[in-house]
């Protein structure tokens, strides 16, 4: 009897001293064709995960251990690593991933397995509505390209817009028919409205077509390398109005590729550097003092969306999925890009802003609320 109580007194120490990690899973494309977009999250998720070991860990004392997997901005990678993430690693939740067409690969894995997940910028109107599993910590295309089409009709005075978007990406084509719907809704007219394959380099075909139909404005809502060849083929072609985009546009890359074809464009996006709100000012400093580098709204929202979750995991007191799930629910927190309260479809409501590349810099214009 004695004996029996000190094995459990003792094992109690011990595991209060070997406090288990929390394992929590990290995906982003740091390879492939906008691998900006991996750096940045992997550095904010990362960001997050030190802060929150320093003060303690979540609950209980136990630390998180993250583990991260490259997603290399393909679908079929996606699936393979969130897999091996939940059987393999044993995961409790995921942060991740970053494009829509990956993370609608991934969000089914989640939701079968009970794994709670959110995705720090994934903007497809579909990606929450795989289950009651999914969340994200970023607004949606509808939202976003309502603000893109209201602000080439009601800033840029365009009455007549073309888009040019890519036909194997569920994020390019959704924004480009959000704006359409709203740029007509406005009685503007979209004289032309070209969708190319996946792995294009040479839009000289479509952007001509687009030319051909004398639009005011282009929208142009892909990433941006993409972004930067068409800002460059179309300016070669002699287009010199304003082009317009959304937050995949987001990569120091951006003007690498585009040079000066991408000055007189303008983009929407989650959150911008030059906020002055505290919040914001003390992540940019600690994001420079760590990385070297200007944090963008990828490492933003993915240091975000890794509180998010933590302060879940944290309230549910467990890591048991569905406890994690109903605490996510109930999130109400001020994180850098902003107030995080869910809806019924687990997106939250937040404002976007709008950026525009001058002297090949982007630059804060306006905040455009919900
Ligand atoms: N919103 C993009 C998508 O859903 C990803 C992205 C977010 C890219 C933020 C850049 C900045 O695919």
């Amino acid at each position: 009897m004695k004996k029996s109580i000190l094995v459990l007194a003792l094992l109690a120490c011990v595991s209060l001293v070997f406090a288990q990690d929390i394992k929590i899973g990290g995906i982003g494309p740091v390879t492939g064709e906008a691998a900006t977009f991996g750096i940045s999250t992997k550095n904010g998720m990362m960001m997050a995960v030190e802060e929150w070991n320093a003060k303690g860990g979540v609950f209980g004392g136990r630390k998180v251990k993250l583990i991260f997997e490259d997603d290399k901005g393909d679908p079929a990678e996606g699936a393979t690593v969130y897999t091996k993430l939940i059987q393999q690693d044993g995961v409790v939740a995921i942060v991740g991933t970053v494009m829509s067409k990956v993370t609608l690969a991934g969000a089914p894995i989640c939701q079968a397995n009970g794994i709670p997940m959110i995705s720090p910028t994934s903007t497809n109107e579909k990606v929450t509505l795989v289950g009651d599993y999914i969340f994200r910590a970023c607004f949606i295309d509808p939202f976003q390209g309502t603000v893109g089409a209201n602000f080439a009709y009601n800033d840029l005075k365009a009455r007549a817009a073309a888009a040019i978007f890519d036909l194997g990406n569920d994020y390019t084509k959704g924004l480009a028919e959000n704006f359409k719907k709203q740029f007509e809704k406005l009685g503007g007219k979209v004289v032309a409205f070209e969708g190319h394959p996946s792995g294009a380099t040479d839009f000289k075909a479509q952007l001509t077509k687009i030319l051909q139909a004398k639009p005011d404005v282009i929208y142009i809502p892909d990433y941006y390398n993409d972004v930067g060849l068409i800002a460059k083929q179309v300016r070669e072609l002699g287009f010199k109005g304003p082009l317009v985009g959304g937050d995949g546009w987001d990569s120091p890359d951006l003007v690498k590729i585009g040079g000066t074809a991408v000055e007189n464009g303008f983009f929407t996006n989650h959150y911008s550097s030059e906020d002055t709100r505290p919040i914001v000012q003390d992540f940019v400093k600690k994001y420079k003092a760590k990385y070297g580098a200007e944090p963008d709204a990828l490492a933003a929202l993915a240091y975000d969306a890794m509180y998010i979750m933590l302060d879940a995991i944290r309230r549910a007191g467990t890591t048991k999925g569905s406890a994690i799930r109903d605490a996510l629910k109930t999130t109400d927190l001020n994180v850098v890009s902003g107030r995080v309260k869910f809806d019924e479809n687990r997106n939250p409501i937040k404002s976007a802003v709008i950026i525009e590349i001058k002297n090949g810099k982007p630059v804060y214009r306006t905040t455009v609320n919900p």
